[in-house]
């Protein structure tokens, strides 16, 4: 089978697409035909050395994923050949708070991901897709769907008439602005230019500000929003979090996710005590989070924008476009076909 690994060194121009030999499923696991598996911001990260430097090479890159369930091992009750499944991010975190074990072992860093042409996993390790998406659209949802899921939804209690505040039009901005609209709540987003301004009017932001061209945008956004937003999706990080302290309510959510505009820096904790903030760190989800994010998605036939499916051969290409954050939708990279 084709499988595409970054090898030798880190770094773009050392992703190889090699033969390795089809796996088999064991007891307990299935085997993955995978159609499509698409990019994150961490994927780049990984096969740049960034995410982890001690990362054991050669590694197979992308958590994300989707294709035909083609072979089942012994003792899987649930799942059947034929079966369109994604690999989930975190494979052994099935439900509640995650153990050491469980956010340690995720697909495309350090355990092998989603870009090859079969993937065998344990069966609990899996998770069927909605049939209204397509294949780029599916495999888009195990990283950044999901995290965008667990902030607003399984830890942050979103209600109808609440506002939510994305930083960005990327992709875990992206599907919190879809997620929020889903929960009756009203969006304001942030962007740095005109182009991803209308792209996230149109997919429903209320309110878009320019960080760029506003530094003091947390002010900017409690214009729009009297004591300050209920929740923020934090993909910023130490650079952005002071802002999002001044445009967050007393009492709201500040949900850390990424950390874009960087991971230290002096950052001034008193407006999380003094208004009675809540910061939390979320670690993208677990099975039972997802599975709920599926029917919720089904339901509501929402579709991830897609930017481009590249070819196999054509994985450096999907990276370089990451890398200069031209897209505006999902990077995937057609696996079979
Ligand atoms: N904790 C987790 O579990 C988890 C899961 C997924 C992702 N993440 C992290 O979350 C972050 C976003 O990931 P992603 O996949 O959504 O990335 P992405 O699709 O590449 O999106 C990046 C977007 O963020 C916006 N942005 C960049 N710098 C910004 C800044 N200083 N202030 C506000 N917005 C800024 C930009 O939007 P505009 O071009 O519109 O300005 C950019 O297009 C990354 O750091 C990633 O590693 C964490």
């Amino acid at each position: 089978m084709k499988v595409c690994v970054v090898e030798g060194t880190f770094g773009i121009e050392n992703l190889r697409v090699v033969d390795r030999a089809e796996p088999t499923p064991g007891p307990g696991q299935v085997r993955i035909a995978v159609s499509v598996a698409s990019l994150n911001y961490r994927d780049l990260l990984m096969v740049r050395g960034h995410y982890n430097p001690r990362q054991p090479l050669p590694l197979v890159p992308l958590s994300d994923g989707v294709g035909l369930i083609d072979a089942v091992g012994d003792r899987v009750d649930d799942l059947a050949v034929g079966d369109r499944v994604v690999g989930l991010f975190a494979p052994r975190w099935v439900a509640g708070e995650p153990t050491r074990d469980a956010i340690r072992y995720t697909r495309g860093g350090p355990i092998d991901g989603m870009l090859a042409q079969y993937v065998v996993s344990d069966a609990a390790g899996v998770a069927k897709v909605p049939s209204h998406l397509s294949d780029a659209e599916a495999s888009t949802l195990p990283c950044a769907a999901l995290t965008a899921w667990s902030a607003l939804v399984t830890y942050g209690g979103i209600k109808a008439g609440d506002t939510v505040l994305v930083q960005g039009s990327g992709g875990v901005a992206s599907f919190a602005l879809d997620f929020a609209l889903m929960h009756g709540a009203r969006v304001i987003a942030t962007t740095s230019c005109d182009v991803n301004a209308d792209y996230l009017r149109e997919r429903g932001a209320d309110v878009v500000v320019r960080y760029d061209k506003t530094p003091e945008w947390g002010k900017a956004v409690r214009k729009h929003c009297g004591e300050g937003v209920d929740h923020v999706v934090e993909v910023g990080g130490a650079g952005t979090l002071a802002q999002s302290l001044r445009a967050v309510r007393p009492g709201g959510t500040v949900s850390l996710i990424g950390v874009l505009a960087g991971a230290r820096g002096p950052v001034d904790l008193t407006p999380v005590l003094m208004s009675n903030v809540r910061v939390q760190g979320i670690f993208v989800g677990h099975r039972e989070g997802f599975v709920a994010m599926t029917r919720a998605i089904a339901r509501a036939c929402t579709r991830p924008r897609i930017e481009r499916v590249f070819p196999l051969d054509g994985v450096s290409a999907a990276f370089s476009m990451m890398a200069s954050a031209t897209h505006r939708g999902k990077i995937c990279v057609a696996v079979s076909g």
